[in-house]
């Protein structure tokens, strides 16, 4: 069975006091989950002593929101994979529209950061997803089918099984505004019969497709509804423990 995800999107928020409550928070509230996995995607700063904190318990893991497309070397200000990996981090979210629209992370950026992630381990929490524009332009199957191609589809079917796949659309991140079941499910479909088509049915069936976008407490279960979501990439209402727990629990009562 593919695993269910909740993952916790933290973006630029939170200072170190913050960032450790919530975390010891959420381990508080949430220590009976099985079969779900969550992952607290925080600021660099914060992933060491983020690990230490989530060791206790099994079901919870600590996510990077970017790395480096180099392997090492100068570039200041950079972070390495292997810099990750060597403090414990198992996951990193890659190719999220924020990083695409303002810090000019194109197809072949995120590509090599795909491949960095991969070659120490990491598994990548690849985000792909259209624009308003482009879903009023029925050109959305079209956007996320070439962002999977361009950035994932050159990896063996070892490699594809060791990603994450979380459809945002953009008009839908930290606005307010959900896409429906339907039309995620919809979506989550295509990009399964995407992978289908390009390895295998088998491997389209082991990937966990998470939905991103505005996910909240009052949307979460709707949403969890549909056979092809397998948890979401969650952004503000991560920020917030019980809105957080409220959605982890949505995932776990689907089970
Ligand atoms: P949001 O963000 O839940 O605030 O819309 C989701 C994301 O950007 O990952």
């Amino acid at each position: 069975m593919r695993k269910k995800i909740i993952a916790g999107n933290w973006k630029m928020n939170l200072s170190f006091a913050e960032a450790m409550a919530l975390a010891d928070n959420l381990l508080d509230e949430n220590k009976e989950i099985e079969d779900v996995q969550v992952i607290l995607a925080s600021p660099y700063i914060f992933l060491h002593p983020l690990i230490n904190r989530v060791q206790s318990n099994p079901n919870f893991s600590i996510a990077a929101q970017n790395c480096s497309e180099k392997v090492k070397g100068a570039f200041t200000g950079e972070i390495a994979a292997s810099m990750l990996a060597s403090i414990g981090i198992e996951h990193v979210i890659l190719g999220h529209s924020e990083r695409r629209q303002f810090y000019g992370d194109t197809h072949s950026v995120i590509t090599a950061k795909v491949d960095r992630a991969l070659e120490n381990g990491i598994c990548p929490i690849f985000c792909c997803g259209e624009m308003l524009t482009e879903r009023n332009s029925n050109e959305h199957f079209n956007v996320v089918k070439k962002q999977l191609e361009d950035s994932l589809f050159h990896l063996s079917i070892q490699q594809i099984n060791d990603c994450i796949i979380a459809y945002e659309p953009v008009w839908a991140i930290g606005t307010g505004v959900t896409a429906t079941v339907d039309q995620a499910q919809e979506m989550h479909a295509f990009i399964r019969k995407t992978i289908s088509d390009k390895y295998s049915k088998s491997t389209s069936e082991e990937i966990s497709i998470l939905y991103g976008g505005s996910v909240t407490p009052a949307n979460a279960s709707e949403l969890f509804d549909g056979e092809d979501i397998d948890g979401g990439l969650v952004g503000g209402a991560s920020l917030k423990e019980e809105d957080f727990s409220m959605i982890i629990k949505a995932m776990i009562s689907k089970l």
